[in-house]
């Protein structure tokens, strides 16, 4: 049984309780909800990849109420410090040297001599990661290789039954995770494409190396494999047309002729078509299939902003299963 918890301050103490118990609880963030353990225990982070079905130990985020608990775990440089000041609470993960003293566990950190650390915005995640008062470890809360919950609804549709309990704080505002940044190098480097734009970070950091389109290189993170967040129909990528047995993601003026629609963005805004990408990949998923169609046709998003972590998403689902 998966309990459903509302945002009340009973709610909250409720899912901080569990946490703190070593069970498994999923709550919102900024970015999508994930599916949260102690991060300090190893047990407990070990069920998120068993209620996942994930097949690897792929090293985890770990989530904080305010910098300085992050920054018990992971060693800032100045960089760092600049970035948080500017951005947390904000959809930005910092990769940063394990503190001696830290007490995130092996398991969470894969092993890592880093870990990745992260202040997520919303006043509920904020009370509850305060209410824990521990690290909390949080891949996104869906089955391994499925498309991501930006809301509770979603989560409980794939992880009914192998989770304690879903805190529900409403839909996610932003819609993709969060950008993930290495700062163990002597330059920083990008990850994963999220809600914090490429452009925002070279304001603080200046330039950084980012692969930014469809072409399909190696994982450079660990946890980064190519096919992710997919639907079960295939998906067509930059689709400059449509046929009536394809299902069309559409962003901004509609290409005529598809099978069924799911407009990103009517008005081309990249920051409506983050929001709405996961939930638009599920209908068009769901829907096509039950009307027999037979792919996904996406449209071109711009490579700048938002649509670089767009972009990064919509290649994953279209990248070739494993059987
Ligand atoms: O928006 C988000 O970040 C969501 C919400 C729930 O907060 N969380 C999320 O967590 O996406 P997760 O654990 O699925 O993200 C893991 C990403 C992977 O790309 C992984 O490779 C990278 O973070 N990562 C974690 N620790 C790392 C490390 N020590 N070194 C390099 N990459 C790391
Ligand atoms: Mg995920």
């Amino acid at each position: 049984m998966t309990e459903r918890l509302d945002a009340s301050a009973a709610g909250i103490a409720r899912a901080a309780d569990l946490l703190r118990a070593g069970r498994l609880v999923a709550f919102g963030t900024e970015t999508v909800y994930g599916l949260g353990a102690d991060a300090t225990d190893d047990a407990a982070v070990a069920r998120i990849f068993a209620a996942k079905e994930r097949p690897r130990f792929n090293p985890l985020i770990s989530h904080f109420p305010d910098a300085e608990a992050a920054f018990r775990e992971g060693v800032p440089n100045g960089l760092a410090r600049r970035l948080a000041e500017r951005f947390w609470p904000g959809p930005l993960t910092l990769v940063l040297p394990r503190q001696p003293g830290g007490t995130v566990s092996d398991l969470a950190a894969a092993g890592l001599p880093s870990v990745a650390v992260r202040v997520p915005r919303g006043a509920v995640t904020t009370e509850l990661l305060r209410a824990v008062g521990r690290p909390v470890a949080a891949p996104s809360a869906n089955l391994s290789g499925k498309v991501s919950p930006s809301d509770a609804y979603h989560v409980l549709r794939g992880l009914e039954g192998r989770i304690d309990a879903v805190l529900d704080s409403g839909p996610c505002p932003v819609g993709v995770e969060s950008t993930v940044l290495d700062l163990t190098g002597t330059s920083p480097v990008l990850l994963r494409p999220g809600g914090i734009t490429v452009e925002a970070l070279e304001e603080v950091c200046g330039p950084i190396s980012h692969p930014d389109d469809y072409a399909h290189t190696l994982p450079t993170s660990p946890g980064q494999l190519a096919s992710h967040y997919a639907p079960g129909l295939p998906v067509r990528l930059d689709a400059q047309d449509v046929t009536p047995d394809e299902a069309l993601l559409a962003f901004g003026p509609e290409i005529p002729g598809a099978g069924l629609v799911w407009n990103l963005s009517p008005e081309g805004r990249l920051d409506e078509a983050a929001a709405r990408l996961f939930a638009g990949l599920r209908f068009l998923d769901s829907e096509g299939a039950r009307r027999g169609l037979s792919r996904i046709a996406a449209m071109p998003i711009p490579r700048v902003g938002l649509g670089r972590a767009i972009r990064d998403r919509l290649r994953r689902a279209a990248s070739p299963r494993p059987i």
